[in-house]
């Protein structure tokens, strides 16, 4: 198993990173979250006050951006960053942005035995010609609740209501966007995450035992 690509698309908060992790570590691929691409973005406007609504200004920004940290940090895992970078995702020439950074990430690290990469368009669009493509699939509500537990246990205050109504407007934006809407990807496993996460990567380590 040489250079080969995973994606793993599905809504927020449905335990993509989780198990892009777990699935980077067992199979010693590199992760690349592409979220973290589309939240740096966010910060970067949200600092230097560019008006999200004003395309020239965010053209002019990204023109400006010659490089994108892909850490995680979280100053970037804000409600507001979340709801920025799902707002900026729409535009075609953000995703393009985005996308090349991606492709220049993949050639960069050639040498390396493969990738996992997960966002919501990476099996549809970006790696079309993955040799894995996996789509994660939780009820809302599931995901909410351990959105929460995850908050509440990392010191944070939070309120259950709110975190479901943030996970479902923000489904709702990646799902109706002209743009790489999240879809299942044509010849994507559907994985069931519903269940605990033994479950989850028993389900996943059979299929790429087999690619
Ligand atoms: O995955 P994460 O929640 O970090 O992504 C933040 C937002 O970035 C998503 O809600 C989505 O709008 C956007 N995104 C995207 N395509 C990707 C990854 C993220 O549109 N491949």
């Amino acid at each position: 198993m040489r250079n080969i690509i995973i994606t793993i698309d599905g809504p927020a908060a449905s335990g993509k990173e989780k198990i892009s992790k777990y699935i980077s570590k067992k199979w010693k691929l590199k992760h690349l979250d592409s979220g973290i691409i589309y939240r740096r973005l966010a910060l970067v406007l949200l600092k230097d006050k560019v008006n999200i609504k004003n395309v020239n200004q965010i053209k002019k920004k990204l023109k400006e951006i010659s490089n994108v940290s892909f850490q995680k940090s979280r100053r970037i895992r804000t409600q507001e960053i979340s709801n920025l970078a799902s707002k900026i995702a729409v535009y075609n020439f953000v995703r393009i942005f985005v996308n090349k950074l991606q492709y220049k990430f993949v050639e960069n690290n050639k040498n390396n035995q493969g990738f996992v990469i997960d966002g919501r368009d990476i099996g549809s669009v970006v790696f079309k010609k993955a040799n894995l493509k996996l789509y994660i699939e939780v009820k809302p509500e599931i995901r909410a609740k351990r959105r929460y537990k995850q908050l509440i246990d990392s010191g944070e205050k939070s309120i259950y209501r709110k975190i479901l109504k943030e996970i479902t407007l923000r489904d709702q934006k990646d799902k109706v966007r002209k743009h790489s809407p999240l879809i299942i990807p044509k010849g994507a496993y559907i994985i069931d995450n519903n269940g605990t996460f033994n479950k989850t990567v028993k389900q996943i380590n059979k299929l790429i035992e087999i690619i």
